[in-house]
């Protein structure tokens, strides 16, 4: 299937970044934030006709759902939301404020936490290692595209993810199950966040 629609959950820095590199590859985006639409009149303005604002459950319906949200909040929000069968790219960092401390996460990674709290959804962990600044500059950059790591246990969903990925102009490098891969990609303490890889080639 080809993404017609991504609904992106949280519409901060992140959020914004990714928005921005949706619409440039000519994709539609739902954003949304805790604070509703009419909040968002401003961002969407500025980020172009393909970005509309929705309620959080708007774009949870979309074909793929962008979720950054801030950690200390995702766990309510997840629950609350039916996601049965969607595709969830957690682009979440398991941090908590303002010491950046790792939160507690019972000896598993972020995303298999996540997935729990995401009843029913195929969680593919994605997007979460770029500053958001780094996120919404161009992809194709000194010769090669910008890495993307990605990490997911659902072969269907990360192949949807990854094919959206190249529609970006990214590169990407796949990192296996979310169990490997989510400590790799992890913030604070995997060795992968902040780095800006460009693949050459
Ligand atoms: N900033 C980065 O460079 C970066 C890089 C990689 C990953 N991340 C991760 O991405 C996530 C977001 O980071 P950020 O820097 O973009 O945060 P941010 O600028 O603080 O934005 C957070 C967004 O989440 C929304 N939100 C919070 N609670 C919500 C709820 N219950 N329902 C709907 N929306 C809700 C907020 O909406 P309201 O403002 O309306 O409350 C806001 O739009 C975090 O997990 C972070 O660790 C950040």
């Amino acid at each position: 299937m080809t993404t017609q629609t991504v609904g992106i959950i949280g519409a901060g820095a992140i959020g914004k970044a990714m928005a921005k590199q949706l619409a440039a590859a000519g994709i539609d985006v739902i954003l949304s934030n805790s604070r509703g639409p009419a909040s968002l009149a401003g961002t969407v303005a500025e980020l172009g006709k393909q970005v509309r604002a929705g309620t959080v459950q708007q774009a949870a319906d979309a074909d793929i759902v962008f979720f950054s949200v801030n950690w200390n909040r995702s766990e309510a929000l997840l629950r609350s939301l039916n996601l049965q069968g969607r595709i969830l790219i957690d682009a979440t960092n398991p941090v908590i404020l303002p010491g950046f401390e790792l939160a507690e996460l019972g000896g598993r990674n972020s995303s298999q936490v996540l997935r729990d709290w995401a009843t029913g959804a195929r969680v593919v962990k994605a997007f979460n290692t770029l500053l958001a600044d780094v996120l919404a500059s161009p992809p194709e950059t000194n010769g090669g595209r910008r890495v993307v790591f990605v990490s997911g246990d659902d072969a269907g969903a990360k192949a949807e993810v990854l094919q959206l990925i190249e529609r970006l102009k990214f590169a990407s490098i796949d990192l296996g199950s979310l169990e490997v891969g989510g400590y790799l990609q992890q913030f604070p303490g995997g060795p992968l966040p902040a780095v800006n890889l460009v693949k050459l080639g």
